[in-house]
């Protein structure tokens, strides 16, 4: 017996397999159902204890050369020559790797700029109550400045809405914390407006706060200053033009020079060489009394800019719709 299982051996070795097919056609002439390992190990039985242990492992040295020959095999399946198993030389697959949205990098940068200078991150709920987004913002009710910012109300009666600016973050921190504050809200902020290239009723927002013992209007035009200049240059200039916000007083709206040199410049600047990119002001006295803070002791200032609007310019796209619709083509540009 053991010598029929020796022949078996050799034959395995030499059997030439070229193709699955042949591997196949080995696995079920010795392993298959009908086979020949599985009449071996039936006779397993009747075989002397004393030669048990030798007959044992002949089979399984059988059984693993023909578990070998074919598994090799198995690997080619499909192809018809063993040339063509593996060829090591290929280049492995790689993996997708995705890559930073682009109003999340602009955000990070401006938050970075903004932290180099001692300003903390703050964020609040997106569902806000009367109170945050509006009121102790000094926009007194049925009042038109409330008007400015078209609202999403998603109940009356408790005042629900949601935020229609990060100002509402600013208000919880003052409630919460005692000045010296100097804070900075990126956040989603949500405005009933028609969808078009230029608006959108969600996009991001990064405001920010500054409160102490004689803070100055000054103070407030050299932080601008030195933000427009670590974002779009160290030649960057900026000028002041007198806005309206209910919750600071004076208020104004802050231009960077953009240039005028081509068409593109012409269009993003609307022909003035002047880009628009936040607005600013010294927080209204009412608005520090609200939080409880003293505006006889403390005065600050405020600004609020839209990281799309400082995204387009930055990246030169023509419409804002781009950035929500998650477009693999688009996103990919900025990798
Ligand atoms: N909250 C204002 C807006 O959303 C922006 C702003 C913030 C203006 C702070 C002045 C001061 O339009």
């Amino acid at each position: 017996m053991i010598q029929e299982i020796k022949e078996h051996i050799l034959n395995v070795e030499k059997a030439a397999i070229s193709t699955a097919e042949d591997a196949e056609q080995l696995r079920i002439k010795y392993l298959g159902k009908k086979g020949i390992l599985p009449q071996l190990f039936k006779s397993f039985k009747s075989v002397p204890v004393e030669e048990k242990k030798s007959f044992g492992q002949a089979l399984n040295e059988l059984k693993q050369m023909v578990e070998s020959k074919t598994i090799k095999n198995k690997a080619v399946k499909g192809t018809n020559s063993a040339q063509e198993q593996l060829d090591l030389t290929r280049p492995g697959v790689t993996n997708n790797s995705g890559n930073i949205h682009p109003l999340s990098s602009v955000k990070e940068e401006i938050v970075d700029i903004f932290k180099r200078i001692g300003f903390s991150v703050s964020e609040g709920p997106e569902l806000e109550d009367d109170w945050h987004n509006f009121s102790a913002l000094n926009f007194p009710e049925e009042h038109p400045a409330r008007d400015m910012q078209d609202t999403f109300f998603v109940e009356k009666d408790p005042d629900w809405a949601l935020r229609t600016h990060t100002s509402s973050v600013q208000v919880r921190v003052m409630e919460n914390e005692k000045p010296p504050i100097r804070t900075i809200s990126p956040g989603r902020v949500f405005r009933n407006e028609a969808i078009s290239a230029r608006a959108h009723c969600i996009f991001h927002q990064i405001e920010g706060l500054y409160i102490d013992e004689g803070v100055s209007f000054a103070d407030m035009k050299q932080t601008i200053l030195y933000f427009a200049q670590e974002f779009f240059g160290k030649d960057a200039k900026i000028r002041l033009r007198p806005s309206y916000f209910p919750f600071t007083e004076p208020s104004a709206e802050v231009d960077v020079y953009w240039g005028l040199e081509n068409e593109v410049d012409y269009r993003i600047t609307k022909g003035t060489g002047w880009l628009e990119i936040m607005g600013c002001g010294m927080v209204d006295p009412e608005v520090l009394r609200s939080s409880n803070i003293d505006p006889e002791k403390y005065s600050g200032f405020a600004f609020g800019m839209g990281i799309e609007r400082i995204a387009m310019n930055r990246y030169q796209i023509p419409d804002l719709r781009y950035f929500f619709e998650n477009d693999i083509r688009f996103l990919r540009q900025f990798a």
